[in-house]
């Protein structure tokens, strides 16, 4: 089989998909997508547009300005009609999943280069917008346990996870990111884009704009549940709403070599699980299992790690289930912040961690040799994906 490297990766700032206070309020998904996309073929020259095999877009919601928009947004940015675009929805985990599908087909020599790409609107397109729950769904679970918030709350009562470690992991989430964008680290990954602030003033949007410069453990700790009456998951504890794109460009190592493109982590395995979806957060578990029993690796070999912070309980349960981390701040995982701070854009994110790890293991940990992405999904889906270093 062929190897698959990552050559590069690229994304939007993500905006908070709010009516009056998104940088982003008055941009479509396929705006950000497409933006995406040219940043990326400024950045490799030696690749046209025209040599990728396929784009596999990762979109949780596909409907209205992100029906189909892996196809759309690819036509509307002016880039060929012969190249195949496909969209994947496996809810959250919808971005790694492209990703995943894109590196068997290079390890499998269908092509050798390929754009795996994730993008979400959770302004233009709210969370399960139009979805009508198969009636006998809600025979075989109760349907005010399927919704995402009750989930992290479940989930926390099950795992037994305090508030207060949660907001310690929130607080180091925000603090981590600030930290990371204040020394330039996302530069590499983000594209500026126009925004505008609340006023109305366009400004180019060079970074995240949930990350809270104000964050305190004294605020969070009077904030009140909206999922449950006395519950502990607060907004601070959740992923907020979000806008927001990225892309890789993935090609096989022999083609990275003979265009001279520069690489430094191949696609070492990937698995799809799926677990009970009223404690959907707790996913990555089994998918990390999963992976790590394939790949015949245990825990401690994993120097680096991306878990999508979708909710602070999940992403706890999980790290401490796998052995990883016990409590924040954390030594190996989430280096430059999580989704509490970044945001999470549904489909992006799966795409988004897989970047954000590429990037830590090229600058920060040049000496890490394994690097695993996770994330849960809504009504039960779970992704994980590791890499190794080549280079
Ligand atoms: C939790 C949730 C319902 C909150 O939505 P909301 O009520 O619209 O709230 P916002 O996110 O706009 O935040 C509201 C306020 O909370 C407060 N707040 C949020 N995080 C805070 C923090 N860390 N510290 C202090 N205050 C905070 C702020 O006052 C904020 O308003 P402001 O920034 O405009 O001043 C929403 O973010 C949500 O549903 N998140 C989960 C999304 C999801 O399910 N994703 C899929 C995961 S699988």
């Amino acid at each position: 089989m062929k190897e698959c490297v990552i050559v590069d990766g690229v994304r939007s700032p993500n905006g908070r998909a709010h009516a009056q206070k998104g940088w982003f309020r008055n941009k479509r998904p396929d705006e950000l997508l497409t933006a995406v996309y040219e940043e990326l073929f400024a950045r490799n020259q030696q690749v046209r547009p025209e040599d990728v095999e396929a784009v596999f877009v990762g979109t949780a919601n596909q409907t209205g300005m992100t029906n189909d928009i892996a196809r759309l947004a690819w036509l509307a940015g002016g880039f060929p009609e012969s190249v195949a675009a496909n969209g994947i929805c496996q809810q959250c985990p919808s971005g790694m999943a492209a990703i995943e599908h894109a590196a068997r087909a290079i390890m499998c020599g269908e092509g050798d280069i390929y754009i795996a790409a994730g993008a979400e609107d959770m302004l233009h397109v709210q969370m399960g917008q139009g979805l009508d729950f198969p009636p006998r769904l809600t025979k075989r679970y109760r349907p005010e346990e399927i919704p995402m918030g009750p989930t992290a709350e479940k989930v926390a009562e099950h795992w037994n996870i305090s508030r207060q470690d949660m907001e310690t992991m929130a607080y180091y989430s925000h603090k981590n990111a600030a930290a990371a964008r204040d020394a330039g680290k996302f530069k590499r990954e983000i594209v500026p884009i126009e925004g505008e602030l609340e006023d109305g003033t366009k400004f180019m949007v060079e970074h995240d704009q949930w990350i809270r410069e104000d964050i305190s453990l004294e605020s969070m700790a009077t904030m009140m549940s909206p999922f449950k009456p006395g519950g502990v998951i607060t907004a601070a504890l959740s992923s907020p709403l979000t806008q927001g794109a990225c892309a890789l460009l993935l090609m096989s190592r022999e083609t990275a070599d003979r265009l001279g493109c520069e690489y430094h982590l191949k696609y070492k395995g990937g698995v799809m699980t799926g677990c009970d979806p009223t404690v959907m957060g707790v996913g990555p578990i089994y998918a990390v299992q999963k992976l790590l029993q394939r790949t015949g690796l245990s825990i401690d070999e994993i120097d680096v790690v991306e878990i999508n912070e979708a909710f602070a309980s999940q992403s706890l349960a999980c790290l401490r289930e796998l052995g990883l981390e016990e409590n924040a701040p954390f030594k190996k995982t989430n280096l430059w912040g999580g989704a509490l701070a970044l945001g999470h854009p549904l489909g992006e994110s799966g795409a988004r961690v897989v970047i954000t790890l590429n990037n830590i293991m090229k600058t920060e940990r040049p000496d890490a040799r394994y690097g695993l992405a996770t994330l849960c999904g809504g009504f039960g889906n779970a992704n994980a994906s590791l890499w190794e270093r080549v280079r």
